[in-house]
């Protein structure tokens, strides 16, 4: 599919030139929030911003007024998050709690809010951030979040949560958020008795998918479901997995792989034949619509987090094994993609009492067991209570223990939000151009511009 229109071609270069020209009007105090030059106007703003809290001095009082809660699980992804506001709210009557969500996957428009606010002074009184990169590349970075050490302490949380978890919520200056989940990326899903109608069965590699799905189209089936931007991120992040393997794709985030190699050529090579087999309308469709053609038989698979499984388990009532079906996404068995939701305390809330106390709330076992069967995801804990799980769950425990891991581009763990951000444009005119070269030069442009790359 390399032949498009000298149109999209003119598009995608006029992106180019835009997302090029981007960062220069950040470094020139110029741009609205985001991109690499945002980190260094945040941190002197932060200069000038009330002073911060000692979290220490905070836990012998008692939560009472307000308690802002700002993230994007609404609508069908809310459950959980209902669930653990319920138990506060149980746990803390005097509290009135005020559930801030901004509509859209991977916190896409939510992040965008938040930085207005963050910006402006008015930060939520906690807010979801991805733990890694997202939180430490963008915000720690910029002086805005207060340490949670004491709380860690008083909790007894530095022996509860994995080492690793650890390093990725904190610095030698402190830890700066509370994990509530674990998910994971690199999952293909679909429907048993659908792929056995259509005589096929989970490809185990991206050229075995490549292979079926010719049959699949014959059969009026469309191979892969796809979404809006982010999701084709998210499936390009599965695919570059197997292509580079674990070691490099951590090599890349290190700085150590060319984003213009022979590698990088396969990785966007192969994603661009996988796109071929994906719906026309997929720019339009949110992540549950693109579930949905899975579970309403008009598509084969679709690579997606498992919070799709606490879609399709806890809003559409349907059960893992039998009425949905999931693998690794092809050629990552073993590797386990993550990423973490996790929630901290800006520097300046409001109500920092009421904070302290969600925090330690979210990060207790209670609350973790709570929220996590009903999310799709697993409890970062590692005293978590399994039997509360169902099968998807329990076989995604299993893994998180035993498979290699390594941390998610989309959802926040490897980069920061400037290349996110940046990286969202180069996705945006891959999928018009299907240009390889220049996606290559793109993404290594940008690599560069955000401290990945020299
Ligand atoms: C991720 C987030 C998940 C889920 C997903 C879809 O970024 O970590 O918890 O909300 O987006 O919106």
């Amino acid at each position: 599919m390399q032949s498009r229109s000298a149109f999209a071609k003119t598009v995608a270069l006029i992106a180019l030139a835009t997302l090029l020209a981007v960062p220069l009007a950040f470094a020139s105090g110029q741009g609205e929030a985001g991109g690499s030059g945002q980190q260094g106007s945040m941190q002197s703003q932060s200069q000038q911003k009330a002073p911060a809290v000692k979290v220490d001095e905070l836990s012998g009082q008692s939560p009472s007024g307000k308690l802002e809660i700002f993230s994007w699980w609404s609508g069908n992804e809310g459950p959980a998050l209902e669930a653990l506001i319920n138990l506060y709210e149980k746990t803390y009557p005097q509290v009135q709690v005020i559930n801030a969500t901004v509509t859209g996957g991977s916190g896409v428009n939510a992040k965008a809010v938040l930085k207005t606010r963050m910006l402006g002074g008015n930060p939520p009184d906690s807010f979801q951030v991805h733990a890694g990169q997202e939180l430490i590349g963008t915000w720690v970075k910029a002086n805005r979040m207060q340490d949670l050490t004491p709380l860690y302490q008083k909790e007894g949380w530095m022996d509860v949560f994995p080492k690793d978890l650890l390093n990725l919520i904190g610095t030698d200056n402190g830890i700066w958020s509370v994990p509530v989940t674990i998910h994971r990326s690199n999952v293909m899903w679909y429907i048993p008795a659908n792929l056995k109608k259509w005589g096929v069965t989970p490809p185990k590699s991206w050229d075995e998918f490549l292979q079926m799905a010719p049959k699949l189209q014959q059969q009026g089936i469309t191979p892969l479901a796809l979404g809006t931007n982010w999701t084709a991120i998210h499936l390009w992040e599965s695919v570059a997995v197997e292509a580079l393997g674990p070691d490099k794709w951590d090599a890349l985030w290190n700085g150590n792989l060319s984003w213009t190699g022979s590698e990088m050529n396969q990785v966007w090579t192969t994603f661009g034949k996988i796109l071929q087999y994906t719906n026309d309308d997929a720019a339009s469709l949110s992540w549950q619509q693109a579930t949905d053609m899975v579970v309403q038989g008009q598509a084969a698979f679709n690579v997606m987090g498992d919070w799709a499984a606490g879609y399709m388990t806890t809003t559409l009532n349907l059960k893992p094994n039998t009425d949905f079906g999931w693998e690794a996404s092809p050629g990552t068995s073993g590797v386990f993609i993550m990423l973490s939701d996790s929630f901290g305390m800006p520097v300046g809330v409001p109500h920092p009492v009421n904070t302290l106390a969600w925090l330690k709330l979210i990060g207790s076992k209670n609350g973790s067991d709570t929220f996590n069967p009903l999310k799709g995801s697993i409890s970062p804990r590692l005293d978590s209570d399994l039997s509360k799980y169902n099968a998807y769950s329990q076989s995604a425990a299993k893994d998180w223990k035993n498979d290699r891991i390594v941390g998610s581009l989309q959802h926040g763990v490897v980069a920061n939000e400037g290349f996110m951000n940046d990286f969202a444009s180069v996705m945006e005119m891959f999928l018009k151009s299907r240009d390889v070269n220049q996606a290559m030069n793109a993404t290594q442009a940008i690599a560069i511009q955000n401290g990945i790359s020299q």
